[in-house]
């Protein structure tokens, strides 16, 4: 039953993705929760908060009404309005509803901008510490990340320097997220414009992750339609919105793709769950507006606190994350492998972490990531824990 049949095993680029990491921590952080150990969660890429109550009542709604059938491969039209028209009280950007397509989460929209843009053996820019899916969707259209290590210098962040340093043959475009995963730092206008320029001078494609916007502390972040119309943007209602469990995203696309983007949603997707993009039309209400800056302001509360806590445990984070809910920290005084000491600090002292080698190869045995996805008494609790053992 279930053996690979074919002699040399699955397909060559099963083996060429990789699983997360952090499920092994979290795995185990399972099994102490079950054996009454008490865990303190610094691990979870998602808002502890649960969907804003008139989401889940719009939702509801939805369901009585029986919107249980497919919709459109786009997205129902209403949904592409409101997201248009968040475009507009947001940044002060015309974005005309044809250019928006509702996705399966921000991973559906990664794939579809993969599958669009990738020939076999292309490569597209990545910064390394990164998302690490993202290597992954274009591993699985036969492309492939070309991973850029940056650190402190560039704030994590790719520049126009660094895509002239990288910029190879076979390379296509460049993918950078703006608040990132895991560093938390964001490109400003300039910032932006720059990599917009080195990467149009090429000719390649500029695509955005903006999943973490609405999750920014300091200023808004801009987005990259800001400076460049014809980037590819990709966000998602499951971060700033809370939304997860919804599997709910969108896509800004050049005009000129959309037709090509919708036929490849066709086929692999049909549609998006119906009953959370009617659910979602909810999340731009003002009502819910006001719940979910509630909750970026406890995030910002948080990071606030865990910023310069951690530093005084003695780790190193360099950069101000100004937005997401991670802190990336330079773990080097204590170890140079983030995996087995994510293990050690969970298994002796109860403390969950993301180890660096989730999120690339560039100086990974050195990094954690510390999610704020936790109340505050946890992440005191978790703050004094970590300093009796690291003293
Ligand atoms: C940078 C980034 N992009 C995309 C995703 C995928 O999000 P979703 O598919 O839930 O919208 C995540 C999730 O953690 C992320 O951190």
């Amino acid at each position: 039953m279930g053996e690979v049949k074919r002699p040399g095993g699955w397909a060559q680029r099963v083996s060429e993705i990789e699983p997360f990491r952090v499920v092994e921590v979290l795995t185990r952080a399972h099994q102490l929760a079950a054996a009454g150990r008490d865990v303190l969660h610094l691990a979870a890429g998602e808002p502890d908060f649960s969907t804003a109550e008139p989401i889940i009542e719009a939702g509801r709604a939805a369901l009585a009404r029986g919107e249980t059938h497919y919709s459109p491969a786009a997205g129902i039209p209403e949904l592409r309005q409101a997201v248009s028209r968040y475009y507009a009280t947001e940044y002060g950007l015309q974005v005309d509803p044809g250019r928006i397509m509702v996705t399966p989460g921000a991973s559906g929209a990664l794939l579809l901008v993969a599958a669009l843009l990738m020939n076999p053996g292309d490569e597209m820019l990545m910064t390394d510490p990164g998302y690490p899916c993202n290597r992954h969707f274009l591993r699985l259209v036969e492309g492939r990340g070309r991973l850029v290590p940056v650190s402190a210098d560039s704030r994590y962040q790719l520049d126009g320097e660094l895509v002239a340093r990288h910029w190879g043959e076979r390379t296509i475009g460049a993918m950078v997220a703006s608040p990132a995963n895991p560093t938390g730092t964001a490109l400003s206008r300039e910032e932006l414009s720059g990599l917009s320029q080195a990467v149009s001078a090429r000719g390649g494609y500029l695509v955005v992750d903006e999943i973490y916007h609405g999750l920014g502390y300091d200023a808004p972040t801009p987005s990259v339609l800001e400076v460049d119309p014809d980037a590819f943007v990709i966000n998602s209602f499951s971060k700033y919105f809370g939304m997860t469990g919804w599997r709910l995203g969108w896509l800004v696309a050049p005009a000129a793709a959309v037709a090509e983007m919708e036929k490849l949603a066709q086929n692999l997707f049909i549609s998006m769950s119906t009953m959370a993009q009617y659910a979602a039309l909810a999340a731009f209400e003002p009502a819910t507006r006001e719940i979910l800056d509630q909750r970026r302001d406890i995030f910002r509360r948080r990071r606030d606190y865990l910023l310069p806590a951690v530093q005084e445990l003695g780790f190193r984070v360099p950069c101000k994350p100004q937005g997401a809910f991670y802190l990336y920290a330079d773990a080097s005084r204590f170890t140079d492998d983030s995996q087995a000491f994510c293990l050690q600090l969970l298994e002796e002292h109860g403390v969950a972490l993301t180890p660096g080698v989730d999120f690339g190869r560039f100086e990974a045995g050195r990094h954690l990531r510390f999610s704020y996805t936790t109340g505050m008494e946890r992440l005191e609790l978790a703050v004094d824990r970590l300093s009796r053992v690291l003293g």
